[in-house]
């Protein structure tokens, strides 16, 4: 990543006021990956997920019917600096919670790979030294009712993973552990005897981001993680999350749908179009300057996020269906750019002035 961002001013802070009992984290390995920022910590490449999703063996012998693949990610590659945030817009159905999903391991590759500090993840998730691999990258859900055992009081939600890796055993410093926890993500130590739907949906997810730092990662995947949230309490979470950032050295991948709220965490911005990059670039070059046709629709959705004084071209067309993607660039359908070319092969994500774009449009200089 090109952005030498490395704080937060006041300027990076959604408009709300501090959340309720918000409180400094505490404990010295808070600061522990501070003093790296710099170095990719997380690297994908050439990354590919593909699902069969053909219909039972006995339709298809019966009816003829053939075998069907979803290419659901096909070769995504990018990098994250340590204490950096990239993160992923596009469409529904673009590919955005498959990459989450094979980052934390929960998918496996199709083709391509991951490397996290330096050592290749998917070849670690199946060895013992996976279960160490696991405890450095957490994820954050959507939905923090849905990722909550209802069942639970809070104790026992956030204190699981600090058992599970048999980080601490002893009763009295694991209720210790999780109050440190919940203050630190704006919550009392007295909520941790409330089960969950005690809480409202801003303080759930509040309680998800306790359980994922319990094992004090240092990679934190965040798949929509305020979405369901009111615009009021999504500023609270978002802010907690910026300030955990910057004082534990969190690195982020952060998907989501709203660019007002990307525009605000990340550092680096990748756009994907049918499972592949079209636009990987720095926030303040993407925003002030799109390049990329996807890009520019998307950004012309919202009014006033940028005014570059360009004719705005609003949201056509939907995306494809990605059992049968169009021919050359897969964007072409929508595309006020198209040519011949485009219709017939697919652009490389090509580095143009600074930028990762894959666009036979900009790479011919015809915009
Ligand atoms: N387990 C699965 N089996 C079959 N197809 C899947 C599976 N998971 C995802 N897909 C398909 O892969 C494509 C990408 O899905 P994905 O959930 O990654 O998209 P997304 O960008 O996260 O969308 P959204 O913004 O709606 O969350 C979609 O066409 C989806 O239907
Ligand atoms: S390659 Fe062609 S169709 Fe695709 S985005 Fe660029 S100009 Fe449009
Ligand atoms: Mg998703």
């Amino acid at each position: 990543m090109s952005n030498s961002e490395t704080t937060t001013s006041a300027g990076d802070r959604f408009p709300a006021g501090p959340p309720q009992g918000k409180t400094a984290p505490s404990g010295g390995s808070d600061v522990r990956a501070a003093t790296s920022v710099g170095a990719p910590l997380v690297q994908a490449f050439d990354l590919a997920k593909t699902f069969d999703v053909s219909p039972p063996w006995l339709n298809r012998v019966l009816e003829g019917k053939p075998r069907l693949m979803l290419h659901a990610v096909d070769g995504v590659s990018f990098e994250i600096e340590k204490g950096k945030t990239l993160a992923l817009v596009g469409e529904s159905g673009c590919g955005k919670s498959t990459v989450a999903r094979l980052l934390v391991g929960l998918y496996e590759p199709t083709r391509g790979g991951l490397t996290f500090d330096g050592q290749d993840a998917h070849a670690a998730f199946k060895t013992p030294r996976g279960r160490q691999l696991r405890r450095r990258i957490q994820m954050i859900f959507q939905d923090p009712y849905a990722s909550l055992n209802p069942r639970w009081i809070v104790e026992d939600i956030v204190g699981e993973p600090l058992k599970e890796h048999g980080l601490i055993t002893n009763e009295a410093e694991l209720r210790a552990r999780v109050g440190e926890l919940l203050k630190s993500v704006g919550l009392s130590p007295l909520d941790m005897v409330k089960f969950p739907h005690q809480f409202s949906g801003g303080q759930r997810q509040r309680i998800s981001i306790a359980r994922a730092l319990a094992t004090e990662p240092e990679f934190l995947v965040c798949d929509e993680p305020t979405s369901a949230l009111d615009v009021s309490v999504q500023a609270q979470v978002l802010n907690i999350m910026k300030d955990l950032q910057r004082e534990r050295g969190l690195t982020y991948l952060f998907i989501s749908h709203n660019l007002a709220v990307v525009r605000h965490v990340s550092d680096q911005v990748g756009v994907m179009y049918l499972g592949r990059l079209v636009e990987l670039s720095d926030k303040q070059t993407l925003f002030a300057n799109p390049k990329h046709p996807y890009t520019r629709m998307l950004l012309d959705a919202i009014p006033k996020m940028h005014d570059t004084g360009r004719a705005r071209t609003p949201v056509q067309g939907e995306v494809p269906n990605p059992l049968s993607p169009p021919t050359g660039c897969t964007f072409h359908p929508r595309c006020p750019h198209v040519n011949d070319r485009c219709r017939a092969e697919r652009p490389q994500l090509l580095s143009i002035q600074g930028v990762k774009i894959a666009c036979h449009a900009v790479e011919e200089g015809r915009i």
